[in-house]
C-alpha cells in the first residue's frame, strides 16, 4: 500500500482532507482568541516505538531515576490544603512526600519519612499541627523543625540542622500545587514555558476540583495516558460521538523545545468520516452523551438558519452560566465546546477552554510497570460572589468498577469505560508482539503527541 503525497507535501505534512480546525474555528460566533491560533506542529520523524518500553522494569527502573526523580509533577490542588498543617499524601514510584501548608502564602513538599528509623510519618491526607511519628514519638512542627525527641538524652547527635525535614521543590500555577524532588531543577514556570500565556485567559485558579475518580488499571502509564492522547481512537472506540466530533481534522500542536503540546478537537460538527450527517443529528449525539459535562440538557431541536455547533455553543453557555454563576456569554464556540486538551510532561493533562474543565493524571502504580494509577478530576467556576466550595475527596474506584459506575462523571463514565477497555488489552498486545514486530508504528501527526510524549522521555533518559 503506497501512499503518493499531493505534489510539494513532504513526510508528516499531510492532513485530513476536511475543513481544518482553523476552518472551522473561522465560523466562530465570537473572535477566537489568538492562542487557539497558533499552529505549533514539527515533524519528528516517523520511527516505530519499542514495545519492551511499556514493561520492562529495566526501563521503569530508569524512568524513576531519569524521569519521576527530575521533574515537575503536579500533586494536588491549592484549595485541599488552604489552612497551615492541612496535608496530602503525594505517592509516586517508591517516593512520597508530605504536601502542606507551613503558612498562610507558603507551601512545602516534606520527604515522608521519619528521620529516626524511617517510618512513614503520613500514609492519609489530614490537618494537624505538627507531624507526630506513631512509631516512637518523634516530631516535627509544619514548617519541618524538630520539635520533640522522647528521650532526648540518647540522641546528642540529632540538632537543629540535621533534624530538619528533608524537602522537594514546590511551585504552584493554576491553583496546581507542583512538586519537583530534584533540587537543582529549573523553576516551575520555566519548565511549563507558554503554558502560563496559554492558559492566561482560562484562569484554572479561579476553578476549584468537583469531581476527583481514581482507578488502577493493569497497563503500564504510558499505554493510559496515550490512550487519551489523540482522537484518531474516536473512529472504533466512539463510534456514537462521530456526529459531533471532528476527529480525523483534529489540529495537534507539539510545541517544539516546550515540555507542553496539545490538541484541538472541535465538536458541534460531524467526523469528516461521516458523509450523510445533519446538523440535527449533530445536536442529537451531543445530548445523548451531555457534551463536556454540562449535563443532561434532554432532546433539543436546532432552530432553522443555526449550525448545530452555534446552537450547542449557546446552550452551554447557558448552561454554565446557571450551573456557575459567571458570565458566559463572551465565551467562543470553541472555549464552550471544544477538547481543548494540553498535555505537560509527563502525566499532567488540563484543558482549556471555559466548558467545565477536565483534568488528567497517570502515574506508574508504585514499582510495578505493569500497572498505573489512572486519575481523573474535573473543575468547575467558582461563582466570585460566594464562598469558594470546598473541593470534593477523592473516589477512589476498586478494581471491579466501571468508570460509568461514579456518578459525578456522568456521561463521560460511559465514554472513559470505551477508552479503558483497550487499555488491559494493550498492554497483553505489546508482549505478544515480542514474537513479532516488537514496536508501534504511529501515525506522523495524529499520534504526534505520542511521538513527543517519547521523544521527552528519550531526551530525559539519555542525561
Ligand atoms: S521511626 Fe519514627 S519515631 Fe521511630
Ligand atoms: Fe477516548
Amino acid at each position: 500500500m503506497n501512499i503518493e503525497y499531493p505534489k510539494g507535501v513532504k513526510q508528516g505534512e499531510a492532513r485530513c482532507d476536511a475543513p481544518s480546525t482553523q476552518d472551522i474555528l473561522d465560523r466562530d460566533t465570537r473572535e477566537i482568541p489568538r492562542v487557539l491560533r497558533e499552529q505549533g506542529y514539527t515533524y519528528v520523524g516517523s520511527d516505530d516505538i519499542p514495545a519492551e518500553r511499556y514493561f520492562s522494569q529495566d526501563w521503569h527502573n530508569q524512568e524513576v531515576e531519569k524521569v519521576w526523580k527530575k521533574v515537575w509533577q503536579m500533586a494536588c490542588r491549592e484549595e485541599e490544603i488552604p489552612e497551615v498543617g492541612d496535608h496530602i499524601v503525594y505517592d509516586n514510584v517508591g517516593m512520597s512526600y508530605i504536601v502542606t501548608r507551613t503558612a498562610l502564602d507558603e507551601i512545602k513538599a516534606f520527604v515522608n519519612s521519619c528521620l529516626h528509623r524511617g517510618r512513614k510519618l503520613r500514609t492519609e491526607d489530614g490537618s494537624s499541627t505538627s507531624f507526630r511519628c506513631p512509631y516512637h514519638g518523634w516530631t516535627w512542627d509544619v514548617t519541618g523543625e524538630i520539635a520533640e525527641i522522647p528521650c532526648r538524652w540518647d540522641f546528642p547527635h540529632v540538632n537543629e540542622e540535621n533534624g530538619r525535614l528533608p524537602e522537594a521543590r514546590v511551585g504552584t500555577w493554576g491553583g496546581f500545587v507542583f512538586i519537583n524532588p530534584d533540587p537543582d531543577c529549573e523553576p516551575l514556570e520555566s519548565y511549563l514555558g507558554d503554558l502560563v500565556q496559554h492558559f492566561e485567559r482560562w484562569k484554572l485558579e479561579d476553578c476549584y476540583k468537583a469531581v476527583h475518580v481514581k482507578k488502577r488499571m493493569a497497563a503500564n502509564w504510558k499505554v493510559c495516558a496515550e490512550a487519551f492522547i489523540e482522537s484518531y481512537h474516536v473512529i472504533d472506540t466512539h463510534p456514537q460521538i462521530m456526529p459531533h466530533c471532528a476527529d480525523a481534522n483534529t489540529q495537534y500542536d507539539n510545541f517544539d523545545g516546550q515540555h507542553f503540546n496539545r490538541m484541538i478537537t472541535t465538536m458541534g460538527v460531524p467526523s469528516p468520516h461521516l458523509t450523510d450527517c445533519s446538523d440535527q443529528d449533530t445536536v442529537d449525539a451531543m445530548t445523548n452523551t451531555q457534551g463536556r459535562q454540562v449535563g443532561a440538557v434532554g432532546q433539543l431541536e436546532v432552530p432553522e438558519g443555526m449550525s448545530a455547533r452555534a446552537f450547542m455553543a449557546e446552550v452551554a453557555r447557558q448552561r454554565c452560566t446557571e450551573l456557575t454563576g459567571v458570565d458566559h456569554a463572551d465565551k467562543t464556540d470553541s472555549e464552550m465546546l471544544d477538547a481543548i486538551q494540553y498535555f505537560v510532561f509527563p502525566n499532567f493533562f488540563p484543558w482549556g477552554g471555559f466548558s467545565p474543565n477536565i483534568i488528567y493524571r497517570f502515574r506508574p502504580d508504585g514499582q510495578n510497570p505493569e500497572s498505573a494509577i489512572v486519575e481523573i478530576m474535573i473543575l468547575h467556576r467558582c461563582d466570585p460572589d460566594k464562598p469558594r466550595p470546598a473541593p470534593v475527596p477523592v473516589h477512589e474506584m476498586t478494581d471491579d468498577e466501571d468508570w460509568a459506575d461514579a456518578p459525578e462523571l456522568g456521561g463521560l463514565g460511559a465514554v472513559f469505560d470505551q477508552d479503558m477497555s483497550n487499555i488491559p488489552f494493550v498492554q497483553e498486545g505489546l508482549h505478544a508482539t515480542m514474537m513479532g514486530k516488537g514496536a508501534l508504528s504511529l501515525g506522523d501527526y495524529q499520534e504526534s503527541r505520542v511521538r513527543d510524549l517519547h521523544r521527552n522521555l528519550e531526551r530525559y533518559l539519555s542525561t
